[in-house]
């Protein structure tokens, strides 16, 4: 349970899991305050306690909190001006591969690369609970695409001098919110199916 403080002299009002789910939007503009160091680590736990298969746990994090690194990221895309104003940008990242010693290893075979076959499916679930930690502590967030663009992967590997076996997912801004929109409703009975399809 995360807790916020409200008025001065009402006890802070604890937000439940559903409670922060329901309120998620995407924020996309800031007021360009800093996030606290604690704040960030609080952001970061809540991603790496995602699930994972066979808890590889493939997530990296590159923390981007100097302004001009942050005003490089943005080179005109449409979208991505919000994470020059941004108190931070967390860029969510995966290991594409990891060396392990083969099963049949004989004494002193090599280790081996071998694909980490589900890092996407494992940085997405990391990077749904960075979002949902940032709207539990009043912050705001939103997830910038990066993967599958190969163009956008490639540039932002080169601009943060990120290894060949690790890839961008995701550009998350996050900050103190300078917009309130409502979140969206997307309960919609058509997309269930019970029993069968
Ligand atoms: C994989 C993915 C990529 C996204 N890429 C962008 C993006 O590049 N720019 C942007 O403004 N929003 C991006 N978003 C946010 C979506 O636009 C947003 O989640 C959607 O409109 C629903 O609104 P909500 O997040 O407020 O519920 C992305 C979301 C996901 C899941």
């Amino acid at each position: 349970m995360m807790t916020t403080a409200c008025c001065k002299n009402e006890a802070p009002k604890e937000k439940g899991a559903l409670e922060v789910i329901k309120a998620r939007t995407s924020i996309r503009s800031f007021t360009g305050e800093k996030l606290t160091e604690e704040q960030i680590n609080t952001l970061l736990d809540a991603a790496m306690a995602a699930p994972t298969a066979v808890d590889i746990r493939p997530w990296r994090f590159i923390v981007i909190t100097d302004d001009e690194i942050k005003a490089g990221l943005y080179q005109g895309e449409v979208h991505k001006k919000m994470v020059t104003t941004a108190g931070a940008v967390i860029v969510v990242c995966g290991e594409t591969t990891r060396m392990v010693k083969p099963h049949d290893a004989e004494e002193g075979v090599e280790m081996v690369e071998r694909p980490n076959k589900y890092w996407f499916e494992d940085c997405s679930a990391a990077t749904e609970n960075l979002l949902l930690a940032a709207t539990a502590l009043d912050l705001g967030a939103v997830w910038l695409s990066c993967y599958p663009t190969e163009r956008i992967v490639e540039r932002i590997r080169a601009y943060l001098d990120i290894p060949a076996n690790v890839t961008p997912l995701a550009i998350v801004p996050v900050g103190v919110p300078a917009e309130q929109p409502e979140p969206k409703d997307k309960w919609n009975p058509d997309n269930i199916h019970y029993d069968r399809w």
